[in-house]
């Protein structure tokens, strides 16, 4: 295993945790992001602030650090209730260029715009709306990537929304495709990706007909799709997801040969269901991760967002007509939605058993249930005109522009505020163990 130790604070001087030099290195970080405008202050426990015996003029505003409940470090944002927030929209259809048109609702006529105004509010603290300076302040000379399909596009969509009312990034793409998109925020230099990739693994379209007409993909479950893990390894961040593809028929290879199916309807051929393929596509994924030989990112799972199609399919006349979340009491993640959901999760949590091993860092994005509310949320028929002939002609499965996901920007700064602190910790334990195990 290669040493990483220049990159950890501690260097090779194995000093103790609470060591002066950790502690400047906390202040010091903290006087920076102090200064950023617009934003209280970031939610590092008090306890890191204790050994400042002299805080210097930067800390005047000490008091906002103390008055946040040290309580907040360990609540779970991802379990809560959505709120009316008569602030939202934080951007429209007219400042914001990056919608894309399929979820563009407003202007394809939805009538109401409740679904825009509510913001997430977690049981035990509060989510801060997403501020865009702060997360570019905190992003600054870094890179983020999503991997994934259709919904990881429309996060990203989301986040340049967000963003924009601080900075548009520019294109730099390195190809023409428009599933893999490069865009950088010069003031900033924080460079943005999206890499296209529905399973996660190589797939191929073996027939673009299919048992329901909708095609029907080779799945070669065991092997990486080149297109994204020969890409990702320069990258800080990645945010993973993938779900929806895994409804549609696949053939699924191991080893390259054929191992069964979902839905292929080949009477020669084992249905082993879709979360077979689905939980293989997760393992092979992270394992491509895991496998990268320069990568030191962190790797955030993107848990599912169930769909909300309601009397019929997504294929069979199913549509999502509601204009308001649920309550938490009103919806409960149960049969498909939960079965995908632990499946990736439980792949998630063995990545990171194994990724720990090399200092490498996984976070749950864990945006399900929050989304399981949120059935107002989705174009459903104003994804495109009336009269357009499209696949997904009610569409349940994607989010419009503004709206509930744009809480993900919301989640993802509050992560990344947090992990200062705890990848800290997650490092001297790394240290430590590796320490124990030299011995
Ligand atoms: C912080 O400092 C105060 C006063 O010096 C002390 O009483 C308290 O125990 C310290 N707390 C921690 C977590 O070290
Ligand atoms: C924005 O939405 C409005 C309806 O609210 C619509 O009339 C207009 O065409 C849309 N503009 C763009 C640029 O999408
Ligand atoms: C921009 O960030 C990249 C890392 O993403 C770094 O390699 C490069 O040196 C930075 N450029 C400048 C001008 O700071
Ligand atoms: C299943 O049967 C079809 C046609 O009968 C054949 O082309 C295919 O190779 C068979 N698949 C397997 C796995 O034997
Ligand atoms: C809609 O598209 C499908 C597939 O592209 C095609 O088979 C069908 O004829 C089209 N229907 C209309 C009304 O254009």
């Amino acid at each position: 295993m290669k040493h990483q130790s220049t990159e950890l604070p501690l260097g090779k001087t194995q000093q103790l945790p609470k060591s002066p030099k950790i502690v400047l290195l906390i202040i010091f970080t903290l006087v920076f992001l102090t200064v950023i405008p617009y934003y209280p202050l970031l939610k590092y426990p008090l306890y890191l602030l204790n050994h400042s015996s002299k805080p210097t003029s930067s800390f005047d505003s000490k008091d906002d650090l103390l008055s946040i409940p040290s309580s907040t470090e360990k609540c779970d944002l991802f379990s809560g209730e959505w709120i009316p927030n008569p602030k939202a929209p934080y951007y429209t259809n007219k400042t914001c260029w990056a919608i894309h048109e399929h979820q563009n609702c407003m202007k394809y006529g939805r009538p109401d715009s409740e679904f825009m105004k509510w913001r997430w509010k977690p049981s035990g603290c509060n989510l801060p709306i997403f501020n865009p300076a702060q997360f570019l302040e905190l992003l600054r000379g870094k890179s983020l990537a999503f991997v994934g399909d259709s919904v990881g596009r429309n996060q990203m969509q989301s986040l340049i929304c967000m963003l924009s009312r601080v900075e548009y990034p520019i294109d730099v793409s390195y190809t023409s495709d428009e599933r893999f998109k490069r865009w950088k925020y010069t003031s900033y230099n924080f460079t943005m990706a999206s890499f296209w990739t529905p399973h996660l693994v190589k797939s191929k379209e073996a027939d673009n007909n299919g048992p329901t007409h909708t095609g029907l993909f080779s799945l070669y479950l065991d092997e990486f799709d080149e297109k994204w893990t020969t890409q990702v390894e320069e990258f800080d961040y990645l945010i993973i997801s993938a779900a929806h593809w895994f409804f549609r028929p696949m053939v699924f290879y191991e080893n390259d040969r054929i191992v069964g199916c979902h839905y292929c309807l080949l009477d020669n051929i084992t249905d082993l269901t879709m979360y077979y393929g689905f939980r293989k596509a997760f393992r092979t994924a992270f394992r491509a991760i895991n496998s990268l030989e320069n990568y030191k990112g962190i790797t955030f799972l993107r848990t599912y967002a169930p769909s909300h199609f309601e009397n019929g399919l997504w294929n069979q006349g199913g549509n999502c007509v509601r204009t308001r979340p649920f309550r938490s009491n009103e919806a409960k993640l149960e049969d498909q939605n939960l079965e995908l959901y632990m499946a990736q999760v439980e792949e998630f949590r063995k990545a990171e058993r194994e990724g720990k091993k090399k200092g490498l860092r996984y976070r749950l994005l864990d945006t399900t249930q929050a989304m399981l509310l949120r059935p107002d949320g989705h174009p459903s028929r104003y994804g495109h005109w009336p009269h357009e002939n499209v696949t997904l002609y009610n569409d349940c499965v994607h989010w419009c522009l503004p709206g509930p996901i744009d809480t993900w920007s919301d989640f993802l700064l509050e992560m990344l505020k947090r992990e200062g602190v705890r990848s800290h910790e997650e490092r001297l334990q790394f240290l430590r163990d590796r320490k124990l195990q030299g011995r």
